[in-house]
């Protein structure tokens, strides 16, 4: 199956990156420092789809995630929305910097490709 590397330097801390993967958008987000404490310091009870960050990245550092809304598939849009993460404007979900899913009607989070890092190359390879 194809394959989608990615040069990981290519993308500066606090951005991010939108790839194609089987035809489907893939989030890349280089998070910041604060970033990564917001999404692990977040009540997991306060979550509708509880997932703790550390179960949803490799490296804190790097968010990857299916650019696909969990509601009705539309694309969501990065750097927006209440919780500081992405938000969908087909019907209003809002996610926050782990990509899980907040407000609107969304019921679940961002889904998580399978992906690996070549650390030889700084490569992130979807
Ligand atoms: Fe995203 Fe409906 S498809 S909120």
């Amino acid at each position: 199956l194809a394959k989608t590397e990615v040069e990981l330097a290519s993308i500066p801390e606090g951005k991010n990156v939108i790839i194609k993967w089987r035809g489907k958008p893939v989030f890349i987000r280089h998070r910041t420092p604060d970033e990564i404490e917001e999404a692990r310091t977040v009540d997991l009870k306060a979550l509708r789809d509880p997932q703790r960050d550390e179960d949803r990245v490799k490296k804190p550092e790097w968010l990857v995630m299916l650019g696909v809304c969990t509601h009705l598939g539309c694309v969501p849009i990065g750097e927006s929305g209440d919780y500081g993460g992405w938000f969908c404007p087909c019907h209003g979900s809002h996610y926050d910097i782990s990509g899980r899913a907040r407000k609107g009607p969304a019921p679940l989070n961002l889904e998580i490709p399978p992906y690996d890092f070549n650390d030889a190359e700084g490569k992130l390879v979807v």
